[in-house]
């Protein structure tokens, strides 16, 4: 927070003092990637405690330092904290966002700079939970946004761990090559990558091994009845099959040590195994043609199998690129997403005690599908717990009220997505598209306003569910800008 004085239309940030204008300069310098590399800003916290004014100073403006100066006859003295400020004339208090210990990602509209790190942010008391949306028109800049803050967030002392677990343009594969240690997991037919979806993972070694089989039993048995449901267009599963798949899983974790969804596949058609007389021959066969359907179909190869590639936990960046599935049918798309989910999910169950930014890019298509926003409704409802932060990028804020009926399941998880998401970056909207979303998110005159005529590469950064705005333009190198940059395909 700053100290201002003199009246709302006459207001002077008296925290501009040669220590801070340095740090700016820094800041810029090494925003442009020039000079030493950027120290976290000490950014002074002052609260509302402001000192009493002394006796006898009827009128005065208050210096930096806290001192009160000559006497100004004109101008009575009006005392705020910055945040208070920030409603009477926004984006242009508070500049920054006063978190001490966190990256600088960027440039706000004031020319201060901007910190962020969804994990500092929590423990400030700014955010109620770590996880982000960002959304506005094509082009405006929201992958940039993403990959500033990812990298940013990656080097010491922050060592965040960066997933992507869809990236349907592969634009994220130059970033993991370029930064040391990052790895790229390329899926589709012919990649020769397997990854199972029913991976077990790595051990949370806070829980006793029965409380972790029961963990991993429920986290497989809720995603072969995703995977089974979105492959029959999201018809819902029955009670008998259910019980088949939970018997089925049962067996074959029984038999084999490698649990994936051929294997249960086989299990529920082998006659031995007994399930068709238990739960329904019915049963059985609705889910083998399902199930079927994805073991013989081309992410057979994919999805079906112990996963065959190392996992390098410590990978500063993992990036799935899934351009190759970029024009399958949605629903070969949503199912991809779930297994890989599925996978996802598997790294941070093992509570490894590393903080994760996982990013889902196109976040739009996952909306569609009632089972996908059940996923990822549970990772952002975990996000705590698994100690990550889940970064949606979409389009539209539509997207997230057209699909479903009004007051289904799948319209309210949708809300409770952009609910459970406390810092929202909100990129130029069309004008249509505006008014959803100040409806939607409760935005004041100001930021409705500012989000229909924001410049490509500035986003409204609202944290806390709009109790901070900043409007910022996300600094990189000039090296990372070109790595990041996705002009080539739309300059022609
Ligand atoms: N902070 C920025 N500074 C400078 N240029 C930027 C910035 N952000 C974006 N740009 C420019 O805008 C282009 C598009 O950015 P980006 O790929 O992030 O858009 P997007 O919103 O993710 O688009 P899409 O919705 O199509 O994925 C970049 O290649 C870059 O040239
Ligand atoms: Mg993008």
């Amino acid at each position: 927070m700053k100290r201002v004085s003199g009246r709302a239309s006459r207001v002077v940030l008296a925290s501009d003092s040669t220590t801070g204008r340095r740090q700016l300069i820094q800041a810029r310098k090494a925003a442009e990637g020039r000079g030493s590399p950027l120290r976290p800003a000490s950014i002074r916290e002052v609260g509302d405690d402001l000192p009493a004014r002394p006796a006898g100073a009827k009128r005065g403006v208050l210096r930096s330092g806290g001192f009160w100066g000559p006497a100004s006859p004109r101008f009575p003295v009006h005392e705020t904290s910055t945040a208070r400020l920030g409603g009477l004339i926004p984006f242009c208090a508070p500049s920054g966002t006063g978190l001490g210990f966190a990256p600088l990602i960027g440039q706000d509209i004031t020319g201060g700079m901007f910190q962020y790190d969804p994990w500092e942010a929590y423990r400030q008391g700014l955010t109620s939970s770590h996880n982000i949306v960002v959304f506005g028109l094509p082009g405006q800049g929201k992958s940039m946004c993403a990959k500033a803050l990812a990298t940013r967030l990656m080097p010491p002392p922050w060592n965040r761990r960066v997933i992507v677990m869809s990236d349907p343009k592969g634009e994220w594969t130059s970033a993991a090559e370029w930064i040391a240690g990052g790895q790229v997991l390329k899926l589709g037919a012919g990649t020769g990558i397997v990854l199972n979806p029913l991976d077990a993972g790595a051990r949370d070694r806070q829980l006793e091994e029965g409380e972790w089989f029961d963990q991993v039993f429920a986290a497989r048995l809720e995603r072969l009845r995703a995977v089974v449901s979105i492959l029959r267009n999201g018809r819902p599963i029955t009670d008998p099959e259910l019980g088949a798949l939970d018997l089925a899983l049962k067996q074959t974790g029984r038999t084999s040590s490698e649990v994936t969804l051929g294997r249960i596949y086989a299990t529920l058609r082998d006659d031995d195994a007994g399930i068709g007389r238990e739960m329904g021959v019915e049963a059985v066969r609705n889910l083998s043609i399902s199930l079927g359907l994805l073991v013989n179909g081309p992410l057979g190869s994919v999805f079906d199998g112990a996963t065959n590639v190392t996992m390098r936990v410590d990978a500063p960046l993992t990036t799935v690129d899934t351009s190759v599935l970029a024009y399958s049918d949605e629903a070969t798309k949503a199912i991809a997403s779930e297994c890989v989910t599925g996978w996802v999910t598997s790294v941070l169950r093992a509570r490894d005690g590393q903080a994760r930014l996982i990013i889902g890019e196109e976040g739009w298509s996952d909306f569609s599908n009632p089972d996908r926003v059940a996923g990822l409704d549970a990772i952002m409802r975990l996000s705590g717990h698994y100690m990550c932060s889940l970064m949606l990028i979409f389009h539209e804020m539509s997207d997230a009220t057209q699909f479903g009926e009004a007051n289904s399941a799948h319209r309210n998880r949708l809300r409770g997505i952009l609910s459970k998401a406390d810092t929202q970056i909100i990129y130029r909207c069309s004008a249509m598209e505006a008014a959803t979303v100040s409806e939607l998110l409760d935005l004041n005159t100001a930021e409705s306003t500012a989000i229909r005529s924001l410049t490509q590469g500035w986003g409204l950064w609202r944290i806390g569910g709009g109790e901070r705005s900043h409007i910022v333009n996300p600094r990189v190198t000039a090296h990372a800008y070109q790595v990041f940059n996705t002009d080539a395909g739309r300059r022609g």
